[in-house]
């Protein structure tokens, strides 16, 4: 059965999008990257994650390429804003930078990228007044951990978008569980680990029993946490749907007793890991 996580308006999305960090930076790669985002789309993979800051907006321009000729309502589009353009003043011009890089008049989830020295009460009302317009249909934060969740506390805040693969399983001890709690919907990037993960033979010895790739089982691993949406990263096409193979992929508790062996769940608090 195909994973999916309801967001807070009642859409269904696939537990699984597509990153886009570090793509559309090298023109001779360009025709690869497009092709990749559109397997994954025809893939299920409809979700795609990106932001102003890859590539100083040419992920942004990429997509909007690879969007071309789709319906707009086919796709969830989500993208963050730097730390430095979160207030209020800067947050709409940031916003319609990448809106207009997009080639769309509206976002479904526009998320702070990081907290730095802008207050978050602040770029919350920011959010509310994009949405009030109209701009964006959803907002939320990523790379926060569950004091700075505490101190948003926010509930019209959709999402946070933080580290998670099974190399490392930090937000597992606290932060997960929270969000959980108030049935708000965990993003998680780098579900991959970025490659090296991959490596490790506990993923391998699965994968083979399943018929799937080491990729397919962190993936996997990943959206068995409820309400966990994972978004991989891929400039290839083969892979953006080998990835997408991964929602309907079954992980058994013998499986899941494997990872845990492998790489062991947390036992108590981590200051939130970051990339
Ligand atoms: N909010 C944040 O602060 C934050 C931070 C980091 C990432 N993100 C988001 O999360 C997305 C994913 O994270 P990420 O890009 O850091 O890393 P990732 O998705 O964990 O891994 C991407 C890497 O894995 C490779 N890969 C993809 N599919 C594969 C497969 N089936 N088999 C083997 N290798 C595979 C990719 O290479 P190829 O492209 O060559 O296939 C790439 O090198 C980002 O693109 C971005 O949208 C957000």
């Amino acid at each position: 059965m195909t994973k999916t996580v309801t967001w807070a308006d009642g859409r269904v999305l696939p537990a699984l999008g597509l990153g886009t960090w570090k793509m559309g930076e090298d023109p001779r790669r360009r025709q690869e990257e497009l092709a990749a985002l559109r397997a994954g789309l025809d893939a299920g993979l409809t979700l795609i994650d990106t932001a102003e800051m890859y590539g100083e907006g040419a992920a942004e321009s990429l997509i909007a390429e690879a969007l071309a000729g789709r319906k707009r309502e086919e796709v969830f589009l989500v993208s963050k804003v730097y730390p430095h353009n979160a207030g209020a003043t800067r947050l709409p011009q940031a916003l319609a930078r990448s809106l207009k890089r997009l080639k769309t008049d509206v976002l479904d989830c526009y998320l702070l990228h990081w907290r730095d020295s802008v207050p978050l009460e602040e770029t919350a009302e920011a959010m509310e007044r994009m949405r009030a317009a109209g701009h964006i249909r959803g907002w939320g934060v990523s790379n926060l951990d569950v004091e700075d969740m505490e101190e948003l506390a926010d509930p019209r805040c959709a999402t946070n978008q933080v580290l998670l693969h099974p190399g490392e399983r930090g937000v597992e001890f606290d932060l997960l569980p929270w969000m959980q709690a108030r049935g708000m919907p965990l993003m998680a990037y780098s579900p991959l680990g970025q490659g090296p993960v991959l490596r490790n033979p506990a993923l391998g010895k699965i994968a083979a029993r399943h018929g799937a790739t080491a990729a397919q089982v962190a993936l996997a691993w990943s959206i068995s946490h409820p309400g966990v949406i994972a978004i991989p990263k891929s400039g290839r096409a083969a892979r953006a749907a080998e990835n997408a193979k991964a929602l309907e992929l079954e992980l058994t508790a013998q499986d899941l007793a494997e990872i845990d062996a492998a790489f062991p769940p947390p036992r108590r608090k981590r200051p939130l890991a970051m990339l």
